[in-house]
């Protein structure tokens, strides 16, 4: 068992509500400096393409106000890899990123796209950056991130949350059972397991009870419940249900 499930927090849709006003309120860092005052692993921040919560300006602030680790997550392409090697941030989650989608629909195709990403993963490793990459908790990927490399990847829970929501519970448990045995399978062959997309306090125990997982990175529902309870308690609340599941 990965001895501390880390928690990493995604702060992407502070940034959101500060864009809908185009100003500079509430500020993403702000948010990155109560993760760290309050416990969190890890801050995750999403720069897409098209710039809709995370600006350019946002990830050396980040990094300069807080000692905890940055996740980026980036698309595989040449501006967000130069991003990259421009900032140094401690891990790259690379994903999956079409411009339609309201958040990352799916899990990165590593194996079909293995030529696009080998040059991209070797660049990111090389100087010093920890690559993972967010796929479904499918065998072939697994293979795939082998082959690439890649010291961790990041199972999408999406799927899992959603028929959760949907109420199949049937069609939920085997998910979780996939995902399962996907952490098994990548810790056998020495990747690092993380997961994450549509956590919430209701559907992250099964996940975090899964003991090869070392990592779990959630934004949009800690953000959400922060409007309601705070972000601190949004935070320590998420933390104690991790700790109890494990
Ligand atoms: N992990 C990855 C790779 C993601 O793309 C996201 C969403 O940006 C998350 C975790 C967090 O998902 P959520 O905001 O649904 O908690």
């Amino acid at each position: 068992m990965a001895s501390h499930l880390r928690l990493g927090v995604n702060i992407d849709h502070v940034a959101t509500i500060r864009n809908a006003r185009g100003g500079d309120h509430p500020d993403p860092v702000r948010a990155a400096e109560i993760v760290a005052a309050v416990g969190g692993d890890g801050i995750t921040a999403h720069l897409r393409e098209d710039r809709r919560h995370i600006r350019d300006s946002d990830l050396h602030r980040i990094m300069e106000s807080t000692d905890l680790p940055l996740n980026l997550e980036m698309a595989a392409t040449e501006e967000m890899l130069q991003i990259a090697l421009d900032h140094i941030p401690h891990a790259a989650c690379i994903v999956p990123e079409k411009r339609e989608e309201r958040t990352t629909e799916g899990g990165l195709d590593a194996a079909g796209q293995h030529n696009h990403l080998a040059p991209i993963v070797g660049q990111l490793g090389e100087a010093g950056i920890r690559v993972s990459l967010f796929i479904e908790p499918h065998a072939r990927q697994i293979e795939a991130a082998i082959h690439l490399k890649a010291p961790v990847v990041e199972f999408h829970t999406g799927r899992y949350a959603h028929l959760l929501l949907d109420g199949d519970n049937e069609g939920a448990q085997a998910e979780l059972r996939r995902i399962s045995d996907a952490a098994a399978l990548a810790a056998k062959n020495g990747i690092e397991p993380h997961a994450g997309h549509g956590l919430t306090f209701e559907n992250v125990q099964p996940i975090a009870a899964i003991p090869q997982l070392a990592e779990l990175n959630i934004g949009h529902y800690l953000v959400g419940e922060a409007i309601f309870i705070g972000l601190e308690e949004s935070i320590r609340k998420m933390r104690a249900l991790m700790d109890e599941a494990r």
